[in-house]
């Protein structure tokens, strides 16, 4: 298992994480961060050279020591970068100190999900933003079956990827006021493509 979850897991979420149809979401999501920006879950750096002014510094928190070595070596956009290498539901950060959290396709993975909610809006400043582009819950109650039955087994292949996250009430129920949220699938198996993009800030 370590040389699975050490060694293909990290390349085979870089390899889905690659998905073109992810970069219009990208690019809207890192186009509203600015000023100290802390990316939650930073994978293989995807995110990375879509930041620009008004971002000052990028704190990118990502557990997977393999991931951070490959975000290391992703495209730099001229913003400065640090690493921490810990997981979401303990970070190491002062309470007030964020202006941005990003988070893009990694609340469905993180094991304490509602922790990790609790710590990003505490390390935010007041009146600092939540932007989020992640997938889960489906509105249909045919497609929910199916991400209800599959997520045992996809979780267990995938780095602990829950298909039916209900990444809406997930947000709200941590304290945040949604400012902007647009929903829909984008092409591909319905179970795995359902869509949340947005803001949201600490009520
Ligand atoms: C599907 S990848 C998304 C990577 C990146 N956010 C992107 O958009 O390309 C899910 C990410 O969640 C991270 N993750 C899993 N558990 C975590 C935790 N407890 N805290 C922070 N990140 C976690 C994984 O290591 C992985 O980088």
């Amino acid at each position: 298992m370590g040389f699975y979850n050490d060694i293909i897991l990290p390349r085979l979420c870089d390899l889905a994480m690659r998905n073109k149809q992810l970069l219009p979401f990208r690019e809207r999501v890192i186009g509203a961060a600015e000023g100290r920006v802390l990316e939650i879950g930073v994978g293989s750096g995807r995110n990375l050279p879509f930041y620009r002014s008004p971002v000052k510094e990028i704190l990118a928190l990502e557990p997977s020591p393999k991931l951070v070595a490959m975000a290391r070596g992703a495209a730099d956009s001229g913003v400065p970068v640090h690493f921490l290498e810990v997981s979401a539901e303990s970070i190491p950060l002062d309470d007030g100190t964020i202006d941005t959290v990003v988070t893009t396709w990694t609340l469905c993975s993180i094991p304490q999900a509602a922790t990790a909610l609790a710590e990003m809006r505490r390390v935010l400043r007041p009146g600092g933003k939540l932007l989020f582009a992640e997938h889960g819950l489906a509105p249909s109650e045919s497609v929910r079956w199916w991400q209800d039955s599959l997520t045992p087994a996809w979780r267990r292949i995938s780095g602990g990827c829950h298909l039916n996250r209900p990444i809406r009430s997930m947000i709200e129920d941590a304290g945040f006021g949604i400012e902007r949220i647009e929903t829909g699938y984008i092409p591909g198996p319905k179970p795995m493509t359902f869509m949340y993009e947005g803001s949201a800030r600490p009520q």
